[in-house]
């Protein structure tokens, strides 16, 4: 259903994990207030560009929320923001009620960009994040190892990067993130480069580790199925400069889930069409602006 904007979120308690929405309790995961993220002019005849204004988000503990919106918008930026590698220009973000200042230590984040370590195995790209925190080779090897073959990546831990397809590429980026236990997962659109079956399989892999343990997961993506299959809520953001919420729809179908199943259900596809209304005109603007619009940066 679609909910009033800037109504504050309601955050979920362990309790609520398996049930429905709890008005109480336990501080959000995230909590995005405010946030405006300005850039620099990139020359002295150019203006500074506002990727992003006055937004408020949050992420409930244990939710999965789905961010989309047009391409250029702002997506990133804001989980850049939520990970602390990006100051913005204005406005708060608070992790599990604290200020953050620096770099958000309780999230993994899955960069949109390949991010893997060229010069180092599957299994040297998982352990490395452990290493850095200070765990000791052989334990960390261990957890690498373990982290690999949950993926489904078994057998390949000696394979470079360069050796592996990219849906292997994703897996170890997967277990690269989660070998470090995050309690929350930032996704910048961790799966749009892989084909249509590959990334069903990966979607269901997320949802059953995702089960497991119930991390707060802030997933972008372009995909509006890949959005409602997987997630508890649905933002989506307006076109750019200045984007901002302009919807969200609680995603109230039951889980577990199967996303090759999903999109067969009315249900779905009453959402489905709920949501593209709205996105469909925040993507024409985008393209309209885009048309006219001189490139920054
Ligand atoms: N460091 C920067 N300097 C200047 N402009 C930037 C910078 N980072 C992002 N931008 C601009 O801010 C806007 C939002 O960028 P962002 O990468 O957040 O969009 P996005 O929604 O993630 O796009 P996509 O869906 O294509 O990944 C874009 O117009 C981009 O050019
Ligand atoms: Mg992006």
């Amino acid at each position: 259903m679609l909910r009033t904007l800037h109504e504050r979120p309601r955050t979920r308690s362990a309790k609520g994990r398996t049930g429905g929405f709890f008005t109480t309790m336990s501080a959000a995961a995230l909590d995005l207030r405010g946030i405006t993220c300005t850039f620099p002019a990139p020359s002295r005849d150019a203006e500074p560009y506002t990727a992003v204004r006055d937004v408020d988000i949050s992420l409930g503990d244990g939710e999965f929320v789905a961010i989309v919106g047009p391409t250029g918008c702002g997506k990133s930026t804001i989980l850049n923001v939520a990970a602390g590698l990006l100051a913005a220009t204005a406005g708060e973000v608070s992790v599990f009620g604290t200020p953050l200042a620096g770099i958000n230590s309780h999230a993994g984040y899955m960069f949109q960009a390949e991010a893997l370590l060229p010069w180092l195995t599957a299994r040297g790209n998982v352990s490395l994040g452990l290493e850095m925190h200070g765990v000791a080779r052989a334990e960390a090897t261990q957890r690498a190892d373990a982290w690999l073959e949950r993926v489904g990546l078994a057998g390949f831990e000696e394979r470079y990067p360069k050796q592996l397809s990219g849906g292997m590429k994703k897996r170890v980026a997967l277990a690269q993130t989660l070998v470090l236990e995050p309690r929350i997962l930032l996704m910048d659109e961790p799966f749009s480069a892989l084909d249509i079956q590959t990334r069903q399989l990966m979607e269901n892999e997320l949802l059953d580790m995702w089960s497991a343990d119930r991390k707060s997961v802030f997933f972008v993506t372009h995909d509006l199925e890949e959005a409602i299959s997987l997630a508890d809520r649905v933002v989506v953001m307006s076109a750019g400069p200045g984007t901002k919420p302009v919807a969200e729809f609680k995603v109230d179908i039951p889980r577990p889930r199967d996303v090759t199943e999903i999109v067969q259900s009315p249900h779905y596809l009453d959402l489905h069409r709920r949501i593209w209304e709205i996105l469909k005109k925040e993507v024409l603007k985008s393209y309209e602006r885009g048309k006219t619009m001189v490139p920054v940066g």
